[in-house]
């Protein structure tokens, strides 16, 4: 079967249409759309997707296992209420609300993030699926770190490949949720991790900047002036136009990013116009 595939931008990104996620996909068929996935540096768009639930999650769990699947991690507490009722693996992303409740995280990501990074073994693909979106606004960017790391002088790369930084939860509690919606059970430790400041894709073998302002807190080893000065240089850098790609929705678009090499972040700029977007989160091995 020949896949037909779009560049997004000369650094990364990549669309295929004419193909249908919900069809039983052989193992080679997705194979192909992985490594089609990968070579465009962990970013690829399908429109006009009509996904069901048990679909979603079925080819979402062909890259790995899920957040939230039954015996596998969930994530944070804090999020739960925003997790499908019947569906563990589902995470909703709304700015609705139904009979006085969410229907799913208003504003959620709205900041550079890779998801999960707080965790041990954080977010490989996350794979977003919109159902409404607003006719204009409501865009998701996207940052390649892997081109970002690669566009670095020799000099500063190896400065950087000794480092270790420490991703916390916290950092996008006490900024992005009212700090009565965030369950404390959750500043514990259990969301909170060190991992190296560049990692290598397995995958794609390419190296990348594992850093991000949603959820790093600082640099392991470094104090705090040093820490934010270092840091700050990584994420103007990492969030130049040239290494970023941005997604406007239609209904029926399904997104998958590769957290490992890929940070994001939500516009949120459509006021009341109703938006809501299914998210199934494959978890990744441990940063190397
Ligand atoms: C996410 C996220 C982006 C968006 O689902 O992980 O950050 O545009 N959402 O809703
Ligand atoms: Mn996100």
């Amino acid at each position: 079967m020949i896949i037909a595939a779009e560049q997004l931008s000369p650094i990364f990104g990549a669309k295929i249409s004419g193909f249908d996620l919900a069809d039983d996909l052989t193992d080679e068929t997705f194979e192909a759309i992985r490594q089609i996935w990968s070579k465009a540096g962990g970013l690829l768009v399908f429109h006009g997707q009509k996904l069901d639930i048990e679909a979603h999650i079925a080819f979402s769990r062909r890259f790995g296992p899920l957040f939230g699947e039954p015996g596998e991690a969930s994530l944070q507490e804090t999020v739960s209420r925003y997790i499908h009722p019947e569906h563990p693996e589902i995470y909703r992303v709304s700015n609705i609300v139904e009979n006085g409740q969410p229907k799913g995280r208003k504003g959620a990501g709205t900041y550079w993030h890779s998801d999960v990074s707080f965790r041990e073994t954080p977010a490989q693909a996350s794979i977003l699926y919109a159902h409404e979106v607003p006719e204009v606004g409501g865009d998701t960017l996207f940052a390649d770190m892997s081109g970002a790391y690669e566009a670095l002088s020799e000099a500063f790369k190896a400065l950087l490949t000794p480092l270790y930084a420490w991703h916390d939860f916290e950092v996008a509690a006490r900024r992005q949720y009212a700090r009565p919606a965030v369950i404390e059970a959750d500043m514990d430790g259990a969301n909170r991790a060190r991992h190296p400041v560049v990692r290598t894709n397995p995958q794609s073998e390419r190296k990348s900047l594992f850093v991000n302002p949603g959820f790093t807190s600082h640099l392991y080893g470094f104090n705090a002036d040093e820490s934010a000065t270092l840091l700050g240089q990584l994420y103007g850098h990492a969030a130049r136009p040239e290494f970023s790609h941005r997604h406007r929705w239609r209904p029926g678009d399904v997104v998958i990013w590769d957290n490992r090499s890929v940070m994001h972040y939500a516009v949120c700029d459509y006021g009341e116009a109703p938006r809501y977007l299914e998210r199934t989160t494959v978890i990744s091995d441990r940063p190397l």
